[in-house]
């Protein structure tokens, strides 16, 4: 019988592993995506299976077959990448960001910039632009959405979403804000039209780009679970100077700071963490 190479233990000789290496390093030189940053264990595996499933035994045969076609390279690194997402995902954070972050954030200042760093096809940000809209409508908001893969933006830039994406809205945003469309026979749901002049989506690279700055808000959930701790920890860094002081920065469910307080955070809720209006004053009331 086959072993299933496409399950946990993909095989790891020493001259898989040099040739892997030198996958990395020509991938980098071709698309400029370092590998360097992600988990090395989960993303050998995945590259390995999807090696595999092109028929290839060599990552570096599998590289110029990847080379030779410009559209199949990019859906390499979009598969990499992992766009799952959808609207108002984890709910009861986006109630915090409702009923308490927000609010604070608009007192501070009465239109607010906001990040939705890994934005993937934008379920996020058009979250973010319903609920800057129901508390503060009329307003210049300005809600940037980022992420690595150019194809996800195209996708968010028409704000078009499928019934999966909306499972978690609530009832009334559904009402208001999602219109139900026909699209080659399936029900699909466009955002309202003037969410749109809030937003912007941007290809930024969240390892390699340098990061844009004065937010108050910033959104960055499930994107740095592949990244490895290193990374991670730039990335924080990063993201709490590019806040402006009394902003906060919105994480995902999985993805707590351990090192938060070090980097200058106080952390008044699990998912939230708080830039300090000044430096040394920490908790605010949040939670
Ligand atoms: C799982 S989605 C998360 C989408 C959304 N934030 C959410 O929580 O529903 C992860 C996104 O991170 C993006 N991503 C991965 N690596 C990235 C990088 N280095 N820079 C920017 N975005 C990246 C992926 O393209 C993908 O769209």
């Amino acid at each position: 019988m086959q072993p299933n190479f496409s399950g946990i233990n993909v095989p790891k000789t020493p001259e898989l592993l040099s040739d892997f290496e030198q996958f990395k390093k020509q991938l980098k030189k071709h698309t400029g995506l370092d590998l360097e940053h992600y988990k090395f264990d989960q993303t050998y595996r995945r590259i390995y299976t999807m090696m595999e499933r092109a028929g290839f035994k060599r990552f570096t045969d599998y590289l110029q077959f990847l080379c030779q076609d410009e559209s199949r390279m990019r859906a390499f690194v979009d598969r990499l990448a992992i766009n799952v997402s959808e609207m108002f995902r984890n709910p009861e954070q986006y109630e915090i960001l409702r009923t308490q972050i927000l609010p604070t954030l608009l007192k501070q200042s009465p239109q607010l910039k906001v990040w939705s760093a890994g934005c993937s096809y934008g379920a996020e940000a058009y979250s973010l632009a319903i609920l800057l809209h129901e508390l503060a409508p009329g307003r210049s908001h300005q809600i940037i959405g980022t992420d690595i893969d150019q194809e996800v933006l195209e996708r968010a830039k028409q704000g078009v979403f499928d019934e999966s994406d909306l499972r978690s809205v609530p009832a009334e945003f559904k009402a208001r804000y999602l219109f139900p469309i026909q699209e080659n026979g399936r029900t699909r749901y466009q955002a309202e039209p003037q969410l749109k002049r809030y937003l912007r989506f941007e290809r930024h690279n969240l390892l390699a780009d340098p990061y844009p700055q004065g937010f108050d808000l910033i959104a960055c959930r499930n994107v740095v679970i592949y990244f490895s701790d290193e990374a991670k920890d730039r990335i924080f860094r990063e993201f709490f100077r590019a806040l402006k002081p009394g902003g906060y920065l919105f994480v995902g469910n999985t993805e707590r700071i351990f090192n938060s307080i070090q980097i200058g955070f106080a952390n008044p809720s699990t998912f939230f963490y708080l830039k300090p209006l000044q430096e040394g004053s920490s908790w605010r009331n949040a939670s």
